[in-house]
């Protein structure tokens, strides 16, 4: 049951509700450490990953129970503990746990994170700006052991605006006593909804939003109800999905506020969106039209997290496109396996490729590595000519609640296997 099979060409054509955010989820279950009482949270998505998370805090003793779609998460009696190996090499995510574990035990033991296989995805601005508050970092046989007696406020500035460096900044910094500013903070809408979540627990995040961060330490953090949004990443595959072979579809509870990038590509390849209060409603061209250039780029940018899906819905788009990648080397793997289904590239150099859109895909078997290239494999499949098999499901899995129904539910000939 690992496989996903794709009969192509069936036109688009549907209502899809998206499920709640990936990369707001995580950082907040890593947060709920922090506060000593309950969280209760709604729209959660039902992912792997998000699994691993949970799976993790319970073996550091939170208690943790799923009420239909509510998630209780109480750490009242988390106490340290070691991180499973297995599950911190697999999860970059895992990462997150440094800052609430060294807030609340000032000090852990873990494995280096893992996560999908795009690019090196080194972890020194996290330790560098922990460093800074006070915390030392010892290898230990292999592993990373994280001590501190006691954090303390500092004045950082990331050089380079990462989303995890910063949330984990965050949330070391929400229950230390005194100020901490963070210059060069991420803005990731993602970022904002943790700092959202912990200033309903009590903390004091001030700058949500920009670059510049205040965060003045508070001594509690009380318990709270919360809602995960709606994951932009999802709603903007769905969208791209869109153009492998025409159609309309309703994207129901689509972050449209935080989708600006993504919809204005979409409109420049000629699909016509119309805003409703609950959702984005798109009609698509029979072909993608013209998009001579794309950049990734932080938020607000092209998110790197739909470069993939961008990429292969440029195969059959009319003309040239040149795919420049800013944020992740390594993210350009999945172009050996959309050459199976003929797709024309020209690699310009490591970060930048060229493609050429031909009239038709064909179906092929293929293989998912990682989470974002496996869904843009699925979006290819879409408008291929005849069966495709896409294998490594389990990597889609880690971000996509189920990416089958979804696109069922929008007239899609998918299936799971
Ligand atoms: C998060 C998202 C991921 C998204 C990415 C960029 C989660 C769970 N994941 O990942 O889906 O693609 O933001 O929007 O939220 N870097 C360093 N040193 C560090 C940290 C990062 O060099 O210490 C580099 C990375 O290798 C990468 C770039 O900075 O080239 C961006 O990474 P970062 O913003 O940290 O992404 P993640 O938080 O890992």
């Amino acid at each position: 049951m690992d496989s996903i099979r794709v009969q192509g060409m069936a036109p688009l054509q549907g209502k899809v509700k998206i499920q709640g955010s990936k990369n707001a989820a995580l950082p907040i279950l890593a947060a709920s450490l922090l506060i000593e009482g309950q969280v209760l949270l709604e729209n959660v998505p039902k992912i792997s990953d998000v699994y691993g998370m949970l799976h993790i805090l319970e073996e550091l003793g939170c208690h943790v129970r799923w009420e239909r779609e509510l998630l209780r998460v109480d750490s009242r009696r988390a106490k340290l503990g070691g991180i499973s190996a297995e599950l911190a090499k697999s999860m970059r995510s895992s990462i997150f746990l440094l800052g609430p574990m060294l807030s609340r035990f000032h000090e852990v033991t873990m494995e280096y994170p893992g996560g999908c296989v795009i690019g090196k995805r080194p972890i020194d601005l996290h330790l560098e700006a922990l460093r800074r508050m006070g915390v030392q970092f010892v290898d230990e046989n292999g592993q990373l052991r994280a001590s501190v007696k006691a954090l303390h406020p500092a004045a950082l500035e990331l050089p380079f605006p990462s989303v995890g460096a910063t949330e984990n900044v965050i949330m070391a910094a929400v229950k230390t006593e005194g100020v901490t500013l963070l210059r060069g903070a991420a803005r990731e809408p993602e970022v904002q909804v943790l700092c959202e979540f912990l200033n309903s627990c009590g903390a004091s995040i001030l700058g949500i939003g920009t670059n510049f961060l205040r965060i003045e330490g508070v001594r509690h953090l009380r318990e709270t109800r919360f809602r995960i949004p709606s994951d932009r990443i999802v709603a903007g595959t769905y969208l791209l999905a869109g153009f492998s072979c025409g159609g309309s579809m309703f994207l129901e509870e689509a972050p449209l506020r935080h989708m600006e990038a993504v919809c204005s590509v979409a409109q420049k390849m000629g699909a016509t969106l119309t805003v409703s209060e609950n959702g984005i409603y798109a009609q698509f061209p029979e072909r993608a039209g013209e998009l001579p250039l794309v950049r990734t780029n932080i938020y607000p940018g092209f998110p790197t997290d739909l470069q993939s899906v961008l990429l292969a819905v440029r195969c059959t788009g009319r003309g040239k496109t040149l795919v420049q990648e800013n944020i992740f080397e390594n993210r350009f793997r999945i172009i050996d396996e959309l050459k199976k289904m003929g797709a024309c590239f020209r690699m310009v150099n490591e970060r930048e490729v060229e493609v050429t859109g031909v009239p038709k895909l064909l179906g092929a078997s293929m293989e998912a590595r990682e989470l974002r290239g496996g869904a843009a494999l699925v979006v290819a499949a879409l408008g291929a000519k005849g069966e495709s098999r896409i294998s490594g499901r389990r990597f889609i899995d880690r971000g996509y609640e189920n990416i089958c129904r979804d696109l069922r539910e929008l007239g899609a000939r998918i299936v799971s296997e």
